[in-house]
């Protein structure tokens, strides 16, 4: 089976001042999107994310190296069509309800009025918008108007769909709208491949991902890849306890309302840490090991480049 999208060895660069200087923004991107997946698009500011989906949707020209949609070259009408997108920030035209934005875009892909309203139907109720369908976008919040923007990017019933940055701006509660609304269009079939420089949206909901710092892809895989499973340390809040009689057994991070905060590296020590806590009557507070987080690898990732 085909990639959902296939990008290898793509370089960009930029001239930019007054003098002409070319700036190498893309230096050989090569990654690859299953079929059916959410896939993460991960980096700081400035990494080439958006430069990348360009060169996907051809708004701009790579200087080397080739996109493939469902196997076949990007350029071609067959591959195009196929694709759903939803810029970074996009423009919504204050005076238009969210119904006609929609029907705007369905025109423009020459749906037929019963496949429009039907579709527009459809991908209201999907972005949890039917009741505000007739509401001039002006008065849409923030969180609104990405919803009905990833309503636009799906108005084509696309097999593919590119949003950049679906989840800047928003606060938590339209960042977890958001992500529940992605993860319905994997439910629905779609394949998703979503750009952000915001590592827990990406956890949550991605199947893999890749890391790009600096024009360059430096990590790509399952999250399960990525991250190890392995316990780096074991959190342990005890009450009940001087500091000086956990001496030895852990960094004591914080003593408050007479709990102690314990920072435990080793496995041992936190069965001694039990032991103790029962011998003297003492109390588990909670105790939580560790993890390595997306976080950790990507902070690590950007410092080593
Ligand atoms: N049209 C352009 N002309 C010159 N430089 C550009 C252009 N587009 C992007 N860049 C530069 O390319 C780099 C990557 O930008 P971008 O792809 O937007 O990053 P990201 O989306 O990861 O934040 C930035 O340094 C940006 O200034
Ligand atoms: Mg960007």
């Amino acid at each position: 089976m085909a990639n959902a999208l296939k990008i290898e060895d793509l370089h960009k660069s930029f001239s930019t001042g007054f003098i002409p200087k070319k700036k190498e923004i893309l230096k050989g991107i090569s990654l690859a999107v299953e079929e059916g997946e959410i896939f993460g698009y991960l980096g700081p500011n400035g990494a080439g994310k958006t430069t990348t989906i360009k060169c996907v949707l051809s708004l701009i020209f790579p200087d080397r190296g080739t996109v493939e949609i469902f196997g076949r070259p990007h350029l071609s009408p067959k591959a195009r069509e196929k694709v759903g997108f939803l810029p970074e920030n996009p423009y919504f035209y204050d005076y238009l309800s969210a119904r006609e934005f929609l029907s705007f875009y369905a025109d423009l892909f020459l749906l037929n009025k019963a496949e429009k309203e039907a579709r527009i139907a459809s991908l209201l109720k999907l972005v949890g918008l039917e009741k505000a369908a007739g509401l001039h976008l002006r008065k849409f919040s923030r969180g609104m108007l990405q919803r009905v923007g990833l309503a636009q990017a799906l108005i084509n019933d696309p097999s593919l769909v590119i949003l950049d940055e679906p989840l800047g701006g928003l606060d938590p509660i339209g960042r977890k709208e958001i992500r529940d609304i992605i993860v319905r269009f994997k439910q629905e079939g779609k394949t998703i491949f979503l750009s952000s420089h915001i590592l827990q949206d990406i956890e949550m909901i991605c199947d893999r991902v890749a890391i790009i710092v600096g024009g360059r892809i430096i990590n790509q895989g399952t999250l399960h890849d990525l991250i190890s499973e392995k316990v780096l340390f074991t959190e342990v809040t005890v009450s009940g306890l001087a500091p000086a009689e956990l001496a030895g057994l852990g960094e004591s991070l914080s003593v408050h309302g007479g709990k102690v905060l314990l920072k435990v590296y080793d496995e041992d020590k936190v069965g001694r840490v039990l032991e103790l806590v029962r011998d003297k009557k003492a109390k588990i507070e909670s105790l939580i090991p560790r993890t390595e987080t997306l976080e950790d690898i990507f902070v690590d990732m950007v410092r080593r480049t």
